[in-house]
């Protein structure tokens, strides 16, 4: 019998992960999840209890309560929400209370694309395809300036979102639990000279071949 097709895409903030996992479940008529909105959605409810962020126990607790069933509040896409959640994400209590949902999500029987940080190191080790997307500091900083002009902020300042940027990789990769890494079996997509739809068609070529192998579950 063929293992389900489980795909999981990595990568550091605004990579591309999110758009191209989007189309990738779509094209492969598979259902995804952003596992980034569980961190954001933890790091969210710690914000507007005034708890802390950085204490692991209370971090802990908001993920254990945490319910799933929210996840497409419009307000866990803004920067507030992001930055709380890469704060969150360190504690090894956090990450621990989310891996059940996401692997009973990751092992439906049709399949399932799973994008974050730590999919194909920890999630889904044995994920059938594993793309770790990247790009260039800047362009990710470039990208999240121009998403931010379109959706209408005069606020917005390219060097501030840099610097963010450049923070929270150091934060995602830096810390000791789940760190932010390619799986020495991930296929790395550059996606820095590539616009969306180059980098859909690379990623489908890396589906494509993998889905002609012999399977090897
Ligand atoms: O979209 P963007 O890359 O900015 O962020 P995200 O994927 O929504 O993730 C927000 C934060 O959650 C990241 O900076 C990570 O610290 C954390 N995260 C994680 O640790 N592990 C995941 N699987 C997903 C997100
Ligand atoms: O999920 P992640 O934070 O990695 O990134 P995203 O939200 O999918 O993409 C961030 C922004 O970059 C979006 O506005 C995308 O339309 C844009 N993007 C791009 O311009 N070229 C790519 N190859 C990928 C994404």
């Amino acid at each position: 019998m063929t293992a389900p097709l489980t795909i999981a895409i990595d990568g550091p903030a605004a990579a591309g992960k999110g758009t191209l996992a989007k189309r990738v479940a779509h094209h492969y008529s598979l259902p995804y999840l952003d596992t980034g909105l569980l961190y954001r959605a933890v790091g969210r409810q710690i914000l507007l209890a005034g708890s802390d962020p950085d204490d692991p126990s209370e971090a802990g607790a908001f993920a254990r309560a945490l319910d799933v069933a929210h996840l497409d509040d419009p307000t866990l896409r803004g920067h507030e929400a992001g930055e709380f959640a890469s704060r969150v994400a360190v504690h090894g209590e956090v990450r621990e209370a989310l891996t059940e949902f996401q692997r009973s999500f990751a092992a439906r029987r049709e399949g399932a694309v799973l994008d974050g940080r730590d999919i194909g190191t920890v999630i889904c080790p044995n994920a059938r395809v594993k793309i770790f997307v990247t790009a260039s500091p800047e362009v990710r900083a470039r990208r999240r300036t121009d998403e931010l002009l379109a959706h209408g902020r005069d606020d917005v300042d390219y060097e501030r979102i840099l610097a963010e940027v450049k923070a929270r990789d150091e934060r995602d990769s830096g810390r000791v639990v789940a760190p932010l890494r390619p799986a020495d079996d991930a296929h790395l997509l550059d996606t820095s000279e590539l616009d969306i739809d180059a980098a859909f068609r690379a990623a489908c070529e890396v589906v494509d071949r993998v889905l002609a192998e012999p399977d090897r579950h």
